[in-house]
């Protein structure tokens, strides 16, 4: 009998997304639960991205503009970066494993953080490459260690800033000295995923990097601040000979004609984006004085999210949470994530979370 596939591919842990509500509340049978494990945006997508996509609706018999052209066009003009430098994803999750199937060659490595998103080395490992992981210093991607950890075979390096599931960033000071040390060859994935949350000053500044011509993927999502998660769009600013290559890897119509039309719309709501940092911002301080009023430690955050140490198992907290109709995210042992929701959202979770603790 032949393999049916890779050793690898067999010992792959499948990615466990966020539990959907419904079938949260179709198990226990309850009503009115809140999710807070996929740093979706509360707030949900802005009106002007759902009325791009009513006046969509009709056309669906039609493909999509495979080149996604107009979607294109508009970050080309927000970022002044080549049109021909930027690329569209089904969801920025795809691009991860573009970028992977495309460059990372046989005997190749990637570094990567941990913790840090799990996708970076799920899609090493469905290719049969190897990652190289670089431990986080209180949660944050240290840099200064990856760059030590590039060596003759490291193709590609994977950045979250800010990274999920810790929320922390990295500053410009960091990645410019960690820029100063990779070698022109290796690619630099920036995945900012978080981007519009984070307003830090000190945040550090990939496009400058990938304007002077180095080799970076800047990858930037819909799914976050925007409130298309559903829709799945993302994109990555990298050169036009990167996204040339990664082109010829891409399926024809990877990102549907809704996505591309409500992201457009999306894109020239930037009052939809101010409010949804705001109220991220009220969520932030208002779980910050709750969690430390409750004496549980926490990273402080520069996303939609905060990165819980608990002073117990994290499974049997997520099912006692999950019980009481709260969905959040076991991370580790003894590690919980929670997305900051809306305001009464992030009350239910504080309650329930006092009730149990
Ligand atoms: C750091 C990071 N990168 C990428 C993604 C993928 O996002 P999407 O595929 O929805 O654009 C996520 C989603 O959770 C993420 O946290």
């Amino acid at each position: 009998m032949k393999n049916l596939t890779t050793e690898d591919i067999r010992t792959l842990s499948p990615y466990v997304p966020g539990k959907p509500v419904e079938e949260l509340e179709r198990e226990l049978g309850i009503t009115g639960s809140v999710k807070l494990a996929s740093n979706e945006n509360p707030l949900g997508p802005s009106p002007k991205a759902v009325e791009a996509m009513r006046g969509m609706l009709t056309g669906v018999n039609r493909y999509p503009d495979g080149a996604g052209h107009y979607l294109r066009a508009a970050l080309s003009k927000k970022y002044a970066h080549p049109i021909e430098g930027i690329i569209l994803g089904n969801g920025s999750n795809e691009l991860l494993e573009i970028i992977v199937r495309t460059f990372l060659l046989e005997g190749e490595e990637a570094v990567m953080a941990a913790p840090s998103f799990v996708v970076y080395k799920m899609a090493a490992q469905a290719s049969s490459r190897k990652s190289v992981v670089v431990p986080c210093v209180d949660g944050k991607h240290d840099l200064a260690a990856m760059a030590d950890a590039i060596n003759a075979n490291t193709k590609l390096v994977f950045i979250a800033n800010p990274n999920n599931p810790t929320g922390t960033m990295n500053t410009a000071a960091e990645f410019d000295a960690f820029m100063a040390r990779v070698p022109e060859d290796v690619i630099v994935v920036m995945d900012e995923a978080y981007f519009e949350y984070a307003t830090d000053p000190e945040y550090a500044d990939s496009l400058k990097h990938l304007k002077a011509g180095r080799r970076l993927v800047i990858l930037r999502t819909f799914s976050k601040a925007y409130g298309l998660a559903g829709l799945r769009i993302g994109y990555g600013l990298s050169t036009p000979e990167l996204v040339d290559l990664m082109n010829r890897v891409r399926q024809p119509f990877n990102t549907n004609m809704l996505a591309q039309a409500a992201a457009l719309a999306a894109l020239g709501d930037s009052a939809h984006i101010e409010n949804s940092v705001r109220v991220n911002e009220e969520g932030k301080k208002y779980l910050y004085a709750e969690l430390g009023r409750l004496g549980i430690k926490y990273i402080p955050t520069h996303a939609n999210f905060i990165y819980m140490e608990m002073d117990r198992a994290a499974g049997p907290l997520y099912d006692a949470l999950l019980k009481k109709g709260v969905i959040v995210r076991p991370m580790g042992p003894t590690q919980l994530r929670v997305t900051i929701g809306l305001m009464d959202e992030n009350r239910r979770f504080i309650n329930a979370l006092e009730t149990i603790i």
